[in-house]
């Protein structure tokens, strides 16, 4: 999470934050969660065309950074891929459904990286139901090279707002060909207004916040310990949190600076949207939600390799009862009746942010 500094000190006044800066003089070259960001230049370094293929998906993007999936190459030639049940969300995907679009993220990242290597990859999805593996995955010599795996490693969900510079028309006409493109004004403004009252639906709901706050990482030594969830990292944020100014308590309490200045943040960064990206199934099977995933993930690449930054918003598209009024709006706006809205996100121009921590391979492997 980025936030603004100019905004931050002028919302808490100067002084203190300088102070904490000059607190915070001698970390601040240091600050780089290097282990937890490891897994991505470890990503190509194994023999095994299936852990090769593998280190490259667990850079998928996932609901939270969950990281929910767990591996099993005990059969050869085969990964069979698992949901890992201890990695849920309760609160917010009471269902799992983004922790499934999460999984099949996971599988398109891998077939792509397979097909890199020379292995074509076909899916057996839910073989033993509900209950057994997400998916099979049967590798086998051949696959036909993907141009979107050259975008892996700088692929990101960019929490950021974007610049007022709008698709052009080829742009949205190369990228309807991977998901809706909801570009007219009167869409954008309307899915602006969703967006941000849905957010703060989330936001004020102490449960759901909680859900959020508990999977925080503040600073180098959580998210290097805990490498997934939501890592706030940084000289700047670090200062803050050695001032005493950034903790779980002050997170959860809306009379607190860092609350209050994490709603502007957010105000600010869902209006700064220029487009969204849509996309939706007409039944809501965990098959439809593993083949959104991977559709969001080529969707993401895609954007990636044009310039363009993508983020999820996946606030209305919860199904809780708080939610059920503006799930309800998003499927009115964005679907036909009786389809589901798998996934919405902001698209348009924005800054690259770093890498998000990942666990290693290894503890991921049953
Ligand atoms: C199903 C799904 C839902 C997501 N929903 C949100 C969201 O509502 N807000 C958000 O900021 N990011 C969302 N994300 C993005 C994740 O937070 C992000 O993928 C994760 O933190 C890893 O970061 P990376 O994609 O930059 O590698 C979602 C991702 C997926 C796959």
């Amino acid at each position: 999470m980025t936030l603004s500094r100019r905004k931050f000190i002028s919302l808490i006044g100067g002084g203190t934050i300088v102070a904490a800066s000059g607190a915070a003089a001698g970390f601040a070259a240091t600050r780089t969660p290097n282990d937890a960001l490891a897994p991505w230049s470890a990503a190509s370094g194994y023999a095994d065309p299936r852990k090769w293929a593998v280190s490259h998906a667990i850079l998928a993007p996932n609901a939270h950074n969950r990281q929910p999936w767990l591996v099993d190459l005990n059969t050869p030639d085969q990964v069979i891929i698992w949901r890992d049940v201890d990695r849920d969300l309760p609160e917010t995907d009471p269902y799992h459904r983004q922790l499934v679009i999460s999984l099949g993220c996971f599988l398109e990242q891998m077939r792509i990286a397979a097909a890199e290597a020379g292995y074509d990859v076909t899916f057996d999805y839910y073989p033993d139901g509900e209950d057994g593996p997400a998916a099979i995955a049967h590798f086998a010599n051949g696959g036909t090279k993907d141009p979107l795996f050259a975008a892996i490693p700088n692929r990101r969900s960019c929490k950021e707002p974007f610049t007022d510079q709008l698709l052009s028309n080829a742009q949205i006409a190369t990228l309807q060909d991977f998901a809706i493109i909801k570009s007219d004004t009167a869409d954008v403004e309307a899915l602006k207004t969703l967006t941000w009252e849905a957010w703060l639906t989330e936001t004020y709901y102490p449960p759901t916040m909680k859900e959020s706050v508990d999977l925080m990482r503040l600073g180098k030594a959580e998210i290097n310990a805990n490498p997934d969830g939501i890592d706030m990292g940084g000289t700047f944020l670090e200062s803050l949190m050695l001032a005493g100014l950034l903790t779980r308590d002050s997170l959860m309490d809306p009379n607190s600076t860092s609350f209050k200045q994490g709603e502007v943040i957010y105000q600010e960064m869902l209006h700064a949207t220029p487009a969204y990206a849509v996309l939706t199934s007409k039944t809501n099977t965990r098959a439809d939600q593993l083949d959104a995933g991977r559709q969001w993930l080529r969707l993401n690449l895609k954007t990636t390799q044009m310039g363009l930054a993508l983020h999820p918003v996946s606030q209305a598209l919860q199904e809780y009862p708080q939610m059920a009024a503006h799930y309800q709006k998003a499927h009115d706006l964005l679907a036909k009746p009786g389809e589901t809205v798998q996934m919405l996100g902001r698209v348009g121009y924005g800054p690259q942010t770093p890498q998000t921590p990942r666990w290693p391979l290894e503890t991921r492997l049953i």
